[in-house]
């Protein structure tokens, strides 16, 4: 029989298929089903879209080396990329490889294994280090006794757990028997000093253990995919573009700020895919920047030296220091440099410390303590800015010329005044139609829309989490892509925050999203979440879940992230008959499978 003659759309398999499969299925438990649901997903998958960046293992096996990137925000994914074309130029072959892309079973045939890895949330590995992270803390971890290793951990001290995701895995690594090639870095947000001196001692180290290793071979060593996302813009090297529109899309009643904010990227030549982030490098408040001089008797006129650059102190708290984050560090350091009693008494005491520092940002610390203090002197106590990233909200196959973020201000109401967080004040209050903009974009591919159109996607989210999905269904509308997609999404009150609901709708009508489902917490007398919609509908998402869906969650890492994990569990468990350690093995699947995506923070 002619195969093409039986082709049905709507059910593409020959009849003898069909006998094959419905005999398999007879044989099969529920658990057995829904592995082959996303085996055949996975294969699927895969003859239309190799994983990105991932580079192949079998080439990895002839490497001395393997470099795992593990970031979150990009910090540790350019150190790897910088450790590698490194080694690269002394000559010591090494395969660079994302932590979601490398086969962790097989890190007992590894010689030496360097591990760049930031930490996130409250003190855990970044998403795409997850399933590493679980094999290698679970009872299947093998021995190490072979294995040298590494770790540059990166972090920020302001944070409790400071680098601790590199601290974990170093201390199971030793557990496992690993050997410490040079002991583990951690490093706080200034980390370039540190991170070549630790790539220099390392390189040593290696060339001491293995003083007769040379490249094997160069064309082993350049993985393509990481090259295809450099662009003439970077985080360091930052396009200017213009603002178009910025307006506020909660209600006049809302609890919450949000801002839907365009910019013209025409003629810039940047290039980005859904699920990207856009890298924006703020400005403090001009009103801030001149009470803290004021406050500290400093002429804004007075220079000072920012790593190589003399500039007025004025230009450097505008646009190289964070102003609006207090932390336990900065407030040791003023209260040594004011020699304040007060201070010093509180940085006496950890836990008073702690508590101060969650209750005063830095400007009402200098308001309550202000001294005549020398502009180097105040700098040097600072830290500096960081840019911050927002999901994009666009996708380039609507809008060419342009990149949509969607920015939730942050408020804070301390002792009677209004605190706003700097970059989301920056883009919210000061930015204004036709003002410049520094800009580049953050690749996320471990975000991405599945490659095969067909598939079916639930999109889960609160607040903001919305955004990356509005740029996905803008593509899946472009691309006319036939997949169904779900979303779910929460805010407060259905009057004040539905985030672009004439889009939806409009979406809703075409019949490209084939099912929404929203929570409203603050609607009615009881607390109301995405969690409790996706109960709700559990036996359907099963269903999705057995035809092969991708699961994305975007977001409150903390609060949503969390619940909308205990609920997926809850439904895997409770419809695929599964106890609740089969349900995580089940998840934990589904993430390596590509099926579970989480973009939380
Ligand atoms: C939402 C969030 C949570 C974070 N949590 C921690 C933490 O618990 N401990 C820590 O040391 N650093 C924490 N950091 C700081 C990052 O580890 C640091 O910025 C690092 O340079 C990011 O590297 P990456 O870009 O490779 O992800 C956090 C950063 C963000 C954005």
């Amino acid at each position: 029989m002619n195969n093409q003659n039986m082709f049905n759309p709507l059910l593409p398999l020959t009849s003898e298929q069909i006998n094959y499969l419905e005999k398999l299925e007879n044989t099969c438990s529920n658990i057995q089903s829904a592995w082959l649901s996303g085996y055949f997903w996975k294969s699927a998958n895969q003859l239309s879209a190799p994983s990105s960046l991932n580079i192949n293992q079998s080439e990895s096996n002839n490497s001395l080396i393997t470099i795992i990137s593990a970031s979150q925000t990009g910090n540790a994914k350019l150190l790897s990329e910088r450790l590698h074309e490194y080694f690269n130029k002394n000559n010591k072959s090494s395969c660079l490889i994302n932590a979601i892309d490398y086969k962790f079973k097989k890190i007992q045939n590894e010689k030496i294994l360097i591990l760049i890895i930031s930490t996130q949330g409250e003190g855990e590995p970044p998403e795409e280090a997850l399933s590493l992270y679980k094999f290698i803390m679970s009872k299947k971890a093998p021995n190490l006794n072979n294995l040298y290793y590494s770790i540059f951990g990166l972090g920020d001290k302001s944070y409790n757990l400071f680098c601790q995701a590199g601290k974990d895995f170093d201390k199971r690594f030793k557990e496992l028997g690993g050997n410490i090639l040079i002991d583990r870095y951690d490093a706080d947000i200034e980390y370039e000093d540190n991170y070549i001196q630790w790539s220099k001692q390392l390189l040593e180290a290696i060339n001491n253990k293995y003083p007769n290793s040379v490249s094997l071979s160069k064309s082993l060593q350049t993985n393509n995919q990481y090259k295809n996302f450099k662009t003439e813009f970077s985080k360091n090297n930052p396009a200017t573009a213009i603002v178009s529109v910025n307006q506020k899309i909660t209600g006049r009643y809302s609890s919450k700020d949000v801002h839907h904010i365009e910019i013209d990227i025409k003629n810039l030549n940047i290039n980005y895919t859904p699920g990207d982030a856009l890298g924006v490098w703020y400005q403090n408040d001009t009103n801030l920047v001149k009470k803290i001089i004021e406050l500290l008797s400093m002429h804004k006129l007075n220079k000072v030296q920012v790593k190589k650059n003399i500039m007025t102190i004025f230009d450097a708290l505008q646009n190289h220091f964070e102003l609006t984050n207090n932390t336990k560090d900065i407030v040791k350091k003023y209260a040594y440099v004011t020699n304040n009693k007060i201070l010093k008494n509180i940085v006496s005491n950890e836990l008073h410390l702690q508590d101060y520092v969650i209750k005063t940002p830095l400007i009402k610390m200098i308001n309550d303590y202000p001294k005549k203090i020398s502009s180097e002197e105040f700098i040097s106590i600072l830290r500096p800015l960081k840019p911050r990233l927002y999901s994009i909200s666009s996708s380039q196959a609507e809008t060419p010329d342009e990149i949509h973020i969607t920015v939730g201000v942050v408020k804070k109401l301390i002792s009677g005044a209004v605190h706003l967080g700097g970059a989301s004040g920056y883009l919210s209050q000061t930015l204004k139609s036709d003002d410049l903009i520094k800009i580049y974009i953050e690749t996320n591919n471990n975000f991405r829309l599945p490659h095969n159109p067909n598939i079916p996607i639930i999109m889960i989210s609160s607040g903001t989490g919305i955004a990356p999905f509005r740029a996905f269904m803008q593509q899946r509308d472009n691309d006319s892509a036939k997949g169904k997609n779900w979303i779910f999404f929460g805010n407060p009150n259905f009057t004040e925050d539905f985030l672009y609901q004439i889009e939806w709708q409009q979406y809703i009508k075409k019949g490209l999203i084939t099912n929404m489902n929203v929570a409203w917490s603050r609607d009615q007398e009881y607390k109301l979440y995405v969690q409790d919609k996706m109960k709700e509908y559990g036996e359907e998402i099963w269903c999705w879940i057995q035809e092969g869906a991708v699961i994305y969650v975007c977001g409150n890492a903390s609060n949503m992230a969390k619940d909308v994990e205990n609920t997926l569990l809850n439904i895997i468990s409770k419809y695929g008959n599964m106890n609740l350690e089969k349900s995580d093995e089940f998840l934990n699947n589904l993430r390596l499978n590509e099926r579970y995506k989480r973009d939380v923070y």
